[in-house]
């Protein structure tokens, strides 16, 4: 016997915004649902890498085990808790961390660095 709470929660950090799923549901969806930009390529179909996220091994029984695709595209990063959105299910309540955006990363320094007051060599 299944027993699976219908709705599930998937919260995204570090923005801390979540998605309430249905069980099975694929990452990438809640993801979108969540209303974050995750851009991709391949059309989820574990081919270009670009919805990678990471989960801590805490909540890693919380989606389904990687299947052969998945498990060929991140080889070693599985260990590390690296998995593909569109190819990870969601099973239970589940944390993630979605990598930062390479232009937010950029921005994210800069402002950082003028709050430390080195802003007048920035701009
Ligand atoms: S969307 Fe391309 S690998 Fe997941």
């Amino acid at each position: 016997m299944m027993n699976a709470k219908s709705q599930l929660t998937v919260t995204f950090l570090p923005d801390n915004c979540s998605a309430s799923v249905k069980h099975g549901v694929s990452l990438l969806e809640a993801v979108r649902k969540a209303g974050i930009k995750l851009p991709t390529r391949c059309g989820g179909k574990a081919g270009c890498m670009m919805c990678k996220v990471s989960v801590e091994s805490a909540d890693a029984g919380a989606l389904r085990p990687p299947a052969e695709a998945e498990k060929r595209k991140l080889g070693s990063l599985l260990d590390e808790g690296v998995r593909l959105a569109c190819q990870a299910a969601v099973w239970g309540d589940v944390r993630v961390h979605i990598p930062e955006d390479p232009l937010k990363a950029a921005v994210r320094r800069r402002l950082e660095a003028a709050r430390r007051g080195e802003a007048e060599d920035l701009w």
